[in-house]
C-alpha cells in the first residue's frame, strides 16, 4: 500500500491569516537541540536567526538585534562548536556564539551514513518544503511509529512507519491484496513521553514534541512566511479601499453627464 496520509497537526501557522506560535517554536527549538541535533543537521540555521523577528526568541526590548538578545547568547552558549584555536593553530571546541551556524554531528557525509546503517539523516533546514505537506507530514511520521504488523520482514537498522514513503510488497509474507501502509526508514522511533523537559506547562508528550518540532522546522524552512502573509493583506486592503475611491471619483466625474 501507499504511505497513510499525514494527519492534521492543527498549526497556527495554516491558512491566510496564519502565524507561528512563538512558545510553540520555543518548545520545538528544545526538542530538535535536545533530541534531532544528535543525528540531523540545520546548516541554514545560525543562532542568531532564533532572534530575528518573527523567530522562536526574538523580543522586541533587544534594540540592538537578535545578536543582543540575551536568551539567543545563553542558547548559543550551551552547544560546543569547533574552531581553530587562534594562538596555537590546535583545532579546539568552544562554545557558540549567536554569530555561529548550528553544528553539524557529523563530520561529513560518509561519517553520517555510517553512523546510521547507510542512510545519512537529512539536513531539516528546509525538510518541511522539501516534503509534500511538510508540517503535517513531519509531525505524523514522528508520532506515527508503531509495531511492524506481523508478517513483515525487516532489515536490521530498519523501522517501520505507515507514513513513510515506500513499497512493502517484496517484503511482505501475508496477503498480498493487503500490503501494509508505509515504508522502512533508518530512523528509530526518536521520541518518548517525558523526554523534553517543558517549563511552559504544555503536555510532555510524543505527540507535542512531534507537532512543536514540526512547527520549528516549518519556520526554519520558511522565516518570512508571516510576514509575506501580513503584506499581501496590506495590499489587499489598499486594493479594497483604491478600488472603491477610484470607483467615488467615477461617480463624481461623470455625475449629470449623460
Ligand atoms: C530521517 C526528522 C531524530 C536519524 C528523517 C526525516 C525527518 C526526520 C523529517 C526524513 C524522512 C523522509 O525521508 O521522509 C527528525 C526529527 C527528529 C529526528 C524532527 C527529532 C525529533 C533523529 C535521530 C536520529 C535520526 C535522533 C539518529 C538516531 C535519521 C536517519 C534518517 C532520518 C538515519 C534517514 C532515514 C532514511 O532515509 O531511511 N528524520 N529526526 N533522526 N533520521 Fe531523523
Amino acid at each position: 500500500g501507499e504511505a497513510k496520509h499525514p494527519r492534521s497537526g492543527g498549526f497556527s501557522f495554516e491558512g491566510p491569516f496564519g502565524t507561528f506560535d512563538q512558545a510553540q517554536l520555543q518548545r520545538g527549538y528544545k526538542v530538535y537541540r535536545e533530541v534531532c541535533a544528535a543525528c540531523h543537521g540545520m546548516d541554514l540555521m545560525s543562532f542568531r536567526n532564533l532572534g530575528q523577528p518573527g523567530g522562536p526568541f526574538y523580543d522586541s526590548h533587544f534594540k540592538g538585534g537578535p545578536a543582543d538578545n540575551p536568551y539567543v547568547r545563553v542558547l548559543a552558549a550551551e552547544v560546543q562548536v569547533a574552531d581553530i584555536d587562534s594562538e596555537t593553530g590546535e583545532p579546539i571546541m568552544r562554545p557558540a556564539t549567536p554569530a555561529d551556524r548550528f553544528p553539524n554531528p557529523y563530520a561529513n557525509a560518509t561519517a553520517a551514513a555510517g553512523a546510521n546503517g547507510g542512510a545519512a539523516p537529512p539536513d531539516l533546514s528546509v525538510m518541511a518544503k522539501a516534503r509534500h505537506d511538510g508540517a503535517n507530514y513531519i509531525y505524523s511520521l514522528l508520532s506515527g511509529y508503531v509495531p511492524a504488523p506481523e508478517g513483515l520482514q525487516i532489515a536490521p537498522g530498519q523501522y517501520y512507519n505507515p507514513y513513510m514513503a515506500g513499497d512493502l510488497s517484496p517484503f511482505w509474507t501475508g496477503d498480498p491484496d493487503h500490503v501494509p501502509s508505509g515504508g522502512f526508514i533508518a530512523m528509530p522511533n526518536p521520541l518518548a513521553d517525558g523526554q523534553v523537559t517543558y517549563d511552559d506547562g504544555s503536555p510532555q508528550t510524543v505527540d507535542q514534541y512531534s507537532k512543536d518540532v514540526a512547527a520549528f522546522i516549518a519556520w526554519a524552512s520558511d522565516p518570512h512566511a508571516t510576514e509575506r502573509k501580513r503584506t499581501g493583506m496590506g495590499v489587499l486592503a489598499f486594493l479594497f479601499i483604491f478600488a472603491g475611491l477610484t470607483y467615488a471619483s467615477y461617480r463624481r466625474i461623470w455625475k449629470g453627464i449623460a
